[in-house]
C-alpha cells in the first residue's frame, strides 16, 4: 500500500501489486504531487474481510462503533462503504483504548482491521473524526458525548476527562495524521505538533 501522508474518505490509496506499479505510482507522485506526496507512506496490505471496523474513543472510553462493508478493498463510508452496528467487544475496546491513549487521548475515530492470523490491527487514529453515519446505526449520539467530554475537561482537566488516574501520558495531547500497527504491541504513528483546543 502506498499512502498519502495525510489521506481522508480513503482518497490516493493506491494497492501495489507489482514492482511495476510500485515504479509508475512512485514516479507520478515526485514528479506530479507536492512535497507532501514525496513523502512515501508504505504499509502492508492487511487481507481483511470485506469489510473493517470505525470505532469512536471520546475521553478514553469506546462508545460506538460501525462494521464499513464493501465488495471494493476501500471501505470508507465515502466511498460506498455500508455502516452497520459492530459490537464492542472487549478486544476492539481495549485495542481501541490502548490506540487513543497512544496519541493523548480526547476524540479519535480509529479504523481497526480484523487479520485473519493476527487478529485486531490499528490501520489509522483520525484526529478530525466524522460521525454522519454512525448515529443511525449505532443508535449513540456521538455529538452529545463529544460535548459531554468537552464539559469535563474544563471542569476536570484533560487527564481526569480522559480517565487517567496518575495524569495519565507524559506527552501532551497531540494529533495524529495516521497510524499503524502490527501485532497488538507495536505501534508506529506519525504526529503533528498540534494540540487539541481544550487540551491545555
Ligand atoms: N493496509 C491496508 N490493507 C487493507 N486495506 C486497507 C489498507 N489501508 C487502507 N485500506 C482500506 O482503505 C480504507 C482507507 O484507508 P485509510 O488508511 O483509513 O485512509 P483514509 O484516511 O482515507 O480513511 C481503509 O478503511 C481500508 O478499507
Ligand atoms: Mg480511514
Amino acid at each position: 500500500m502506498l499512502k498519502p501522508a495525510v489521506g481522508s474518505w480513503g482518497r490516493l490509496l493506491s494497492k501495489i501489486n507489482d514492482r511495476e506499479a510500485a515504479e509508475a505510482i512512485l514516479e507520478h507522485k515526485e514528479v506530479l504531487g507536492s512535497y507532501h506526496h514525496s513523502i512515501f507512506y508504505i504499509q502492508e496490505y492487511i487481507h481483511k474481510p470485506l469489510r473493517d471496523i470505525r470505532a469512536f474513543v471520546v475521553g478514553g472510553e469506546t462508545i460506538a462503533a460501525i462494521y464499513r462493508a464493501s465488495e471494493h478493498w476501500i471501505t470508507n463510508t465515502a466511498r460506498g462503504g455500508k455502516a452497520s452496528n459492530c459490537p464492542i467487544t472487549p478486544e476492539i475496546d481495549d485495542i481501541c483504548v490502548r490506540a487513543s491513549k497512544a496519541v493523548g487521548g480526547g476524540v479519535v475515530a480509529i479504523d481497526v482491521f480484523e487479520d485473519p492470523e493476527r487478529g485486531l490491527l490499528i490501520n489509522e487514529v483520525n484526529y478530525t473524526m466524522e460521525f454522519r453515519n454512525s448515529i443511525a446505526p449505532t443508535g449513540v449520539d456521538i455529538p452529545g458525548k463529544v460535548a459531554d467530554f468537552c464539559l469535563r475537561v474544563g471542569r476536570d482537566g484533560w487527564a481526569a476527562a480522559n480517565g487517567w488516574r496518575n495524569g495519565g501520558p507524559a506527552a501532551h495531547p497531540v494529533s495524529l495524521t495516521s497510524g499503524v500497527a502490527q501485532g497488538r504491541d507495536y505501534f508506529l504513528v506519525v504526529y503533528q505538533p498540534r494540540s487539541f483546543g481544550l487540551a491545555h
